[in-house]
């Protein structure tokens, strides 16, 4: 369908896979989690499921909860009357009336408050809204696309985020893959994105050669997407017309490639304590397990008497 894969590039096995699901999920009104590393495509596919779907001609409202304050979330998502606090100098409608009919699009979702959880929650149940100042409620008819890079369920266990609203967010999960995870999309995305810039900057676009390429490829691309999409205007902008070879590509490229580069960790530029990071793994497979050694060592891949050893190195036992 071209609302799909006009807007999201790219064909992988993986990649596919999400859009099906995706395609699914816009043929009903499912309240849908999106997760993925930042970069991904999120929010791009917030917008291709809301253009598929029965409300693609209402509104798509987005709020970013990271960037509204606690004490503000009311007014934002319900909207307030004149004279309902100091400042309010006329009737405001929030983002959840604003998106009545269509889709209300909470990105960042991970990152309200415990408070602004509670409220949004009751929206959920209730499909109501009481503006700030307003003796009335009002019915509202949302479908909720939720995204974050967080990871939620985790936040759930450690009790930041509540687990009653999750699962109404959550009916139906999203997981877009990072794009090391998705390397055959590279190279549709960089012509995809190649042309555009080219276009948007009224350059002839510039060409890769195999080598480059074959270096993109490998490159893990921790800003995934979107740092492809930069790259690829900052290529078309400072060698139109031209053939870039491995020379051209900018020096966090340059790190060479390692074979079979799937990795499990990807150690930050800025370095790590390896053995404070030791000790925290063993943590987590100690609270996972309850306690229980034998099913922590299981779940390291270690032995047990090689568990033991290393607790008693980190003072763990
Ligand atoms: N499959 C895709 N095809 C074309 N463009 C894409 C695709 N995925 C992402 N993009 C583009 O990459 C950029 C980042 O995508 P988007 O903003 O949707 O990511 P995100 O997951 O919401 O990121 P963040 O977590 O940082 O908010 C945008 O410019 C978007 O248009
Ligand atoms: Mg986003």
């Amino acid at each position: 369908m071209p609302a799909f894969d006009s807007r999201l590039i790219g064909n992988s096995t993986e990649f596919a896979r999400v859009k099906n699901t995706a395609r699914l999920i816009a043929n009903t009104q499912a309240n849908v989690l999106i997760v993925g590393e930042s970069g991904t495509g999120k929010e791009c596919f917030a917008e291709a499921i809301h253009a598929h779907g029965s409300r693609a001609h209402k509104a798509f409202v987005t709020v970013n909860c990271a960037a509204i304050p606690d004490g503000l979330i009311e007014a934002e998502l319900f909207g307030y009357r004149k004279g309902a606090f100091t400042g309010a100098n006329g009737d405001q409608r929030g983002h959840i009336a604003a998106a009545d009919g269509g889709t209300l699009f909470l990105d960042e979702v991970g990152e309200l408050s415990l408070l602004a959880q509670g409220k949004l929650l009751r929206f959920l149940e209730s499909q109501q809204i009481q503006p700030l100042g307003s003796s009335e409620t009002r019915r509202v008819d949302v479908r909720v696309i939720a995204a974050t890079n967080r990871d939620l369920y985790q936040a759930v266990s450690d009790r930041r985020f509540r687990e009653d609203l999750y699962y109404r967010l959550n009916v139906v999960p999203l997981a877009i893959p990072a794009l090391r995870e998705r390397r055959d999309d590279i190279t549709a995305l960089l012509d995809h994105f190649t042309g555009e810039f080219a276009r948007r900057h009224g350059v002839r676009a510039p060409s890769y050669a195999p080598a480059a390429r074959k270096r993109l490829k490998g490159h893990s691309w921790p800003g995934n997407v979107r740092e492809l999409r930069n790259l690829s205007e900052r290529m078309v902008v400072l060698h139109p017309q031209r053939e870039i070879d491995v020379a051209e590509l900018p020096p966090e490229i340059h790190t060479p490639i390692v074979k079979n580069a799937s990795r499990l960790f990807q150690l930050p530029a800025t370095g790590i304590d390896l053995n404070a990071l030791e000790a925290d793994v063993l943590g987590q497979a100690l609270t996972m397990s309850s306690g229980n050694r034998s099913g922590a060592a299981r779940l390291l891949g270690i032995s047990r008497d090689t568990l033991l050893y290393r607790l008693k190195k980190y003072a763990l036992d």
